[in-house]
């Protein structure tokens, strides 16, 4: 069914080909999950690669950036919770980010929206059987599609989480860190769940690992400068090169581009963080379109 007339609204086909799924994860809010994933899928989309962003999070920052502030409020939405819910399948559920509240088309990037109805996917997946495979069982409509695939956790390691974490075999974990103590310390809260993933799930094959530490917000401010390097010099000599370079600064563009509505790339290209982004999303394979 090709109707559509507009070919950039036109949801990629399945092609079969390699769909890498990358989920951002830090058992804590506000630790730049969001921001790196619109970040780094917009710079992927822009060098050509066909990007899905899924939203998981009630809080729906993701939705907001990517030009959907309310999705709950449009009726022609099928949001994530939606389709958990059975009322529609997760690639009906795919609708093409925006620059901007109903702003132009983002070529090449796409949104499964979140809904403020996540924080009662516990209750909605009580009697499931399995339910951690929540989100795993709903990606075959997905796969094939994208070459990449970004998902957007809540700041906690439960349900939601752990089900995007198991979402598909070779999940890639992005661990999300300010440069602060605390932050890192939360990581070793995530390895413990992971062993605890990998310890049920063994049977599935899955063996979950951190593969990324993206740093999003440093400073380099030199009256509070010690405590940050320290703790970024913590995090390197724990994770060595998974600790991705450059750390993305602090900078005022962000909570900008969040007031706009836009993915901070595409918002201000040429700032600061814009460009450490870029440098991220090339350690990450994410700026060559195969
Ligand atoms: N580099 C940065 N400079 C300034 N503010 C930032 C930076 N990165 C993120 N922020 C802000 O920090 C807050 C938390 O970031 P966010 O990405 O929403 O975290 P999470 O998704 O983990 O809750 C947001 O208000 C965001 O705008
Ligand atoms: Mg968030």
């Amino acid at each position: 069914m090709s109707t559509t007339p507009d070919a950039s609204l036109q949801i990629p086909e399945n092609t079969g080909r390699e769909t890498r799924v990358i989920v951002a994860v830090n058992e804590s809010g506000g630790s730049v999950k969001t921001t790196t994933v619109s970040a780094l899928a917009a710079i992927a989309a822009e060098a050509g690669l066909q990007v899905l962003a899924i939203e998981a999070d009630s809080q729906r920052d993701l939705s907001h950036i990517l030009g959907y502030d309310d999705p709950d409020a449009d009726d022609n939405i099928a949001t994530l919770y939606d389709v958990v819910d059975g009322l529609a399948a997760l690639d009906e559920a795919i609708i093409p980010a925006r620059r901007g509240e109903g702003g132009p088309v983002i070529p090449n990037l796409w949104l499964v929206p979140g809904s403020r109805k996540l924080k009662n996917l516990e209750d909605l997946l009580a009697t499931a059987t399995l339910r951690e495979m929540w989100l795993n069982r709903l990606m075959p409509s997905v796969v094939g599609r994208f070459d990449v695939i970004f998902i957007d956790c809540p700041g906690d390691l439960k349900l939601t989480t752990k089900g995007a974490l198991v979402s598909s075999k070779e999940v890639e974990v992005m661990a999300c860190v300010k440069s602060q103590l605390k932050e890192a310390r939360a990581l070793t809260e995530l390895e413990a769940t992971l062993d605890d993933i990998n310890g049920a799930f063994a049977p599935f094959g899955v063996k979950l690992e951190v593969d990324w530490v993206v740093i999003g917000e440093s400073v380099s401010d030199k009256s509070q400068g010690k405590v940050y390097e320290d703790a970024e010099a913590q995090l390197r000599e724990a994770y060595g090169n998974l600790v991705l370079t450059p750390s993305v600064r602090r900078s005022t563009k962000v909570p900008e581009a969040y007031s706009a509505q836009v993915a901070l790339p595409i918002y201000a290209p040429r700032s600061e963080p814009a460009v450490q982004y870029r440098g991220v999303a090339e350690g990450m394979g994410l700026t060559q379109a195969s």
